[in-house]
């Protein structure tokens, strides 16, 4: 049976100043496709799905939607004829109330005269976000009242309206947990069941694999295969995305578990945020430390306390020789701890500052002399961190906003490798990064680790936690539910049953 194309991106270009993110790219989706999109860090995979949803105009190449030439100048427009995507980055507004966030632009279709049907508005909101699992939430509230996850979910339901033929989910998994992906499979099995079509982008190749009917491969802006469901493997499509045999190690081959004695960072009975109560941990020299849970077991507010962004309502983290108590974010940085936020859209990174300025943010003690920053060192500093981490971007002097989503996360990691931190909270710290950089990140913890360093690896990847940690602490409801040391024989099985 001949396929019927839905979409037709041929030709497409994108420059943005020296960097060519998309070049001559055609990508053909058909009816009842689930295409996947994959390529590394900066390979042109939002600049490509905002192109088609009307996000961003190309330079040149056209678009065939349903057979006909298609210019979408607006993402309203784009899902009016059928197209949706969620973004990569956070993608609703503060301020303002779920509904408002869902129908932000389309308010004209609950228009009644001169008014807007406000109770029509929140029905219609209240059926999308039982289809995200939502069924309980108010629309009404405002969108702050939110966790990250729940935003996330909130996104999806606002491209579920007006029933798209297309739809883009933009790394959209990376941001959820196994909940919210659940959701997102339902979708696109849905989807394939009614003939419609779906562009999935994500850095899990397995996922990718397992639920894509074709994948397509990007490299540096260019497309470089599609592979058809018996064509993929994950070696495969590794191989294309950086064109050569990919034979670096990925987790810790380890298994002794060994690390030191001296205790560097101590929580006592701490009750912190909103679910977190009378935890208590030990950190040691040398050690990585899992912390594992769903989503919002706590495990994400216990980073937080650890680093002094959140103020402890019981209990206290002190570091060292216990003596010094953490009691604030500016405190910790001090007393050399780094901290990568789950969230760096809002958190993590000032996103209108260049690479430059958010790298050596942390360090600036260490680049001044006489309370004068030598801009030559900074320079350099910069640079290093940019090549050690194969951060993507035209220079120092880009502006975060403009890197792509992995590019960004490297740069939230690089401020605290580059200020000789001893110890490293990293809460979800591969989020979004492409499997090569993924296996560099992990050789890297092998080192600091090596190096006498601490890290407290809070994850909702139960592979990785297994593949990198000495001892992992599965929280549950805010409490401690399981610990378990290093073993060859640890299965996320044997987690998940602490975690439920
Ligand atoms: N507005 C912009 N200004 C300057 N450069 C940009 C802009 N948007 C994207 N780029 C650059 O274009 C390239 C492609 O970025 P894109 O976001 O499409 O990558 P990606 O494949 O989605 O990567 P990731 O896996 O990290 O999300 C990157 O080098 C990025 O820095
Ligand atoms: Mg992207």
């Amino acid at each position: 049976m001949k396929e019927e194309v839905l979409l037709t991106a041929q030709n497409i270009d994108k420059r943005f100043g020296i960097t060519h993110a998309l070049n001559d790219v055609t990508i053909e989706i058909a009816r009842g496709d689930v295409m996947g999109l994959i390529g590394e860090n900066g390979s042109g995979k939002s600049t490509f799905s905002s192109i088609i949803s009307g996000m961003q105009r190309p330079d040149s190449g056209t678009i065939t939607w349903k057979g006909q030439e298609f210019r979408p100048q607006s993402m309203v427009e784009a899902q009016a004829a059928g197209i949706s995507m969620v973004v990569q980055e956070m993608g609703t507004i503060s301020g303002i109330s779920i509904a408002d966030n869902i129908f932000l632009g389309k308010e004209k279709d609950f228009r009644r005269g001169p008014f807007i049907n406000k109770k029509a508005m929140q029905k219609k909101a209240s059926e999308l976000l039982a289809k995200v699992g939502m069924k309980e939430t108010c629309p009404t509230d405002r969108i702050d009242t939110l966790s990250f996850e729940n935003r996330k979910l909130v996104e999806i339901a606002r491209a579920l309206y007006g029933n798209p033929d297309l739809f883009i989910f933009d790394e959209t998994t990376t941001a959820l947990s196994q909940k919210g992906r659940d959701v997102v499979y339902r979708i696109m099995e849905e989807y394939q069941k009614e003939n419609k079509s779906v562009l999935f982008i994500s850095h899990d190749l397995e996922e990718l694999i397992s639920v894509s009917t074709k994948v397509t491969v990007l490299r540096d802006g260019a497309k470089v295969a599609v592979l058809g469901k018996e064509e993929m493997s994950p070696d495969r499509v590794k191989e294309l995305m950086v064109g050569r045999k990919i034979t670096e190690e990925y987790y810790r081959t380890d298994f002794d578990g060994s690390y030191g004695d001296e205790v560097v960072m101590k929580a006592t009975h701490l009750t912190a945020g909103t679910i977190l109560e009378d935890f208590s941990l030990e950190l040691h020299k040398g050690e990585i430390l899992g912390i594992g849970g769903l989503t919002d077991c706590g495990m994400h507010d216990l980073g937080k306390a650890l680093f002094g962004l959140i103020k402890p309502l019981t209990g206290s983290v002190t570091v060292y020789s216990q003596d010094t108590i953490i009691k604030s974010a500016y405190g910790a940085i001090r007393n050399k701890i780094g901290y990568v936020s789950k969230n760096r859209d809002l958190e993590a990174l000032d996103m209108n500052s260049s690479i430059k300025d958010n790298i050596t943010l942390p360090s600036l003690d260490l680049l001044s002399n006489w309370f004068l920053i030598s801009s030559q060192k900074e320079k350099k500093f910069a640079k290093d961190e940019i090549e050690s981490l194969s951060i993507k971007c035209s220079s120092e002097l880009q502006l975060c906003k403009s890197l792509s989503g992995g590019n960004k996360q490297k740069v939230s990691i690089a401020k605290w490798l580059g200020n000789q931190s001893e110890i490293f909270i990293f809460d979800c710290p591969t989020r979004g990064i492409d499997v090569i950089v993924k296996a560099a990140l992990y050789q890297l913890m092998i080192q600091l680790k090596a190096q006498g360093k601490s890290i407290i690896m809070i994850s909702e990847e139960l592979t990785e936690l297994i593949g990198m940690c000495d001892r992992i602490m599965i929280l549950k409801d805010g409490k401690l539910s399981g610990s378990f040391e290093r073993s060859e024989d640890l299965t996320d099985h044997v987690l998940i049953q602490k975690m439920v």
